[in-house]
């Protein structure tokens, strides 16, 4: 990796500002954490400013409260777990930048841990205000990013602040970017991308940039009935965007003619409502009923694809199969889930979606990597350089 990492830095006795991304999922009804991942990810960076003596200072976004204080998305919660995590005292401040948070940081110990309010309170934040950007600088000597899944937005605590500090990456930043740019610039091949999702529009980033890249490219999920509706076939009611229809071809067409492996489904579960108990069947993608939408891939598919994502050294994988959100209609998803987590491969699982089924299922251990960054593992995929990475130090 080519930027500076928290390591190369001397930390002792300095006030570090570590952004970490903790936007974690609350239940709706009791704001509990129901997935507390994002928080025990950025665990090895905050034992290790803890450990090298530093004041720790951690600054994350909650949710989206698009500049005002939303109750249920204040930090405490995120502060008492971390706390149990740690088997340290946390403690918080009433906002992340000001006069009161500057004494508070001013009485803090070495190895001391301080998580302040949510920076998405203020629409500078987000605007990536310079002013807001200083204060926050204020508060410390040195900024730590480990916030990989918030590296694609360039808000005031991902980018404005690393301008008025010196900028270096945590842990979980680092474990991150060396998979990702591993995947893109050196894989072990065959190299497989498995793509799904609902649409193609959401992807076309990831499709244009990967196609150059893999051995083989696998398309799953809503976004096959585009690449299907233009291969001329009957899709149903499913979701296609007509016009991408032109690209979808395009892409088929490239792959062609490099010879590049590029499978969709060859069969598909249809439900005539998307709906829970709605009546389904397997049908040949060649012959989709018109009255029927495209649920999940079918059981030939699976077997197809896991014929051929066996020949691969690496896989990538984003995006659902189905409508995995209802269970009947999961079965391709959470059967390609299981199936990766056998294989004697190199497993990479973009955020998102992909990797809340993996860590449902309890197959998070089984993978070589499961991103913490949806949009953030999408944008790096695509070939993007990520704004809350660019600009932390170069090693040299
Ligand atoms: C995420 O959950 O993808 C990151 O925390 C970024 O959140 P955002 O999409 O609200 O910016």
């Amino acid at each position: 990796m080519s930027k500076t990492t928290v390591e190369d830095i001397e930390v002792n006795g300095k006030k570090v500002l570590l952004r970490a991304d903790f936007n974690v999922p609350l239940n709706i009804n009791t704001g509990a954490i129901s997935d507390d991942s994002r928080i025990r990810a950025s665990l090895p960076t905050i034992k290790y400013l803890v450990d090298h003596k530093a004041k720790v200072i951690l600054c994350s976004h909650l949710g989206r409260p698009r500049g005002r204080v939303v109750e249920n998305l204040r930090m405490a919660p995120i502060a008492q777990r971390l706390s149990q995590l740690m088997g340290l005292p946390v403690s918080t401040a009433s906002d992340c930048v000001g006069q009161e948070v500057e004494s508070k940081v001013g009485t803090l110990k070495e190895g001391d841990i301080l998580v302040l309010e949510n920076p998405r309170f203020h629409p500078e934040e987000e605007a990536d205000d310079a002013n807001f950007a200083r204060k926050l600088a204020r508060l410390a000597d040195i900024y730590v990013n480990d916030a990989f899944g918030t590296a694609h937005r360039a808000h005031a605590s991902t980018v404005g602040v690393a301008k008025y500090l010196p900028a270096v990456a945590g842990f979980l930043m680092k474990k991150e970017l060396e998979v990702m740019e591993r995947l893109l610039h050196n894989p072990e091949r065959p190299l497989a991308c498995l793509i799904g999702g609902a649409k193609v529009s959401d992807k076309i980033e990831l499709l244009q940039n990967m196609l150059r890249r893999v051995d083989m490219l696998l398309v799953g999920g809503g976004m096959a009935a585009t690449f299907l509706k233009t291969q001329g076939y009957e899709v149903g009611y499913s979701l296609t965007e007509d016009d991408k229809l032109g690209l979808a071809k395009k892409l088929l067409q490239e792959a062609e003619e490099w010879k590049m492996p590029f499978l969709l489904p060859i069969d598909a579960v249809v439900a005539e409502e998307i709906k829970a108990g709605a009546p389904t069947r397997v049908v040949p993608t060649t012959n989709i009923p018109s009255g029927s939408h495209i649920v999940d891939i079918g059981p030939q598919s699976i077997e197809l694809f896991y014929s051929e994502l066996r020949k691969c050294r690496t896989i990538t994988w984003n995006g659902p199969m189905g409508i995995y959100e209802i269970p009947q209609f999961a079965q391709g998803t959470r059967s390609i889930a299981s199936f990766l987590s056998t294989l004697n491969a190199t497993t990479i699982i973009g955020g998102g979606s992909s990797a809340e089924i993996v860590q449902e299922m309890g197959l998070t251990d089984k993978m070589t990597h499961v991103s913490t960054g949806g949009g953030a593992s999408l944008r790096f995929l695509e070939g993007v350089t990520l704004p809350g990475v660019e600009v932390l130090l170069d090693k040299k």
